[in-house]
């Protein structure tokens, strides 16, 4: 299963605190994230996500994304589920649809037709999405990566968008939970993360678990 949302939305920490719940069910839970994931992916997302990686061309930026997804599925993923294991990913082509698709308005079609060439019928089961406003979200990633800023680590090149382009994110999320009511599962990211935690481990043991 997967987490999506907008950047600074608390995903990530929701992920690991779902994850710990489910390690104390006994579940063998692999968590990972895109893009990223692999070494491969990790140098990918550093030519990505770095402010220095100047006029990178849309499509580019796309293929980038399904280039490290495609090593991901290959070494991480799929042996993860071949495995038996319960993976939860933090991000897959959902925000694909959501940032290329819809912040770059690229459309969906192109790349729901790239995920059909390069991941085939492989769809998380389940997707948390952390719904809040463009605005707050973006003001929190960007502190974030100010913080990290002082390590070296340069992860900007999308927080330095504007309002509108995570405007388009966030519809272009929403779209996708209303085509795909069943996998794809909304909270209101807006709230005290321990009262968003038990909501989504409550959804979890339903859908997945139940
Ligand atoms: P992430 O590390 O999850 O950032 P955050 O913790 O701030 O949410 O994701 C990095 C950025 O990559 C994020 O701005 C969204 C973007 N992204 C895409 O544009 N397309 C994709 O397919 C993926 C996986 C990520």
């Amino acid at each position: 299963m997967t987490f999506e949302g907008l950047d600074g939305c608390g995903k990530s920490t929701q992920m690991e605190l779902l994850a710990e719940a489910l390690r104390r069910d006994g579940l063998d839970v692999v968590t990972t994230r895109e893009p990223g994931g692999t070494p491969t992916g990790e140098k990918i997302r550093g030519v990505i996500l770095d402010s220095r990686t100047r006029s990178l061309a849309p499509m580019a930026e796309l293929a980038l994304m399904f280039a490290a997804r495609a090593q991901h599925i290959a070494e991480i993923i799929r042996p993860a589920l071949d495995a038996g294991r319960f993976v939860l990913c933090d991000r897959f082509t959902d925000s694909s649809e959501a940032y290329q698709g819809g912040g770059r308005q690229m459309g969906s079609e192109l790349v729901l037709t790239m995920h059909q060439v390069v991941c085939g019928d492989l769809m998380p089961d389940m997707t948390i999405l952390m719904d809040s406003d463009a605005e707050a979200s973006v003001a929190r990633a960007r502190r974030r990566n100010k913080a990290n800023a002082s390590d070296g680590v340069d992860e900007n090149r999308f927080e330095k968008e504007k309002v509108e382009f995570f405007e388009r994110v966030r519809a272009a999320y929403n779209k996708i939970a209303v085509r795909e009511p069943t996998r794809v599962f909304k909270v209101n990211a807006r709230r005290a993360k321990d009262v968003v935690h038990p909501e989504i481990v409550a959804a979890v043991r339903e859908r997945m678990l139940g």
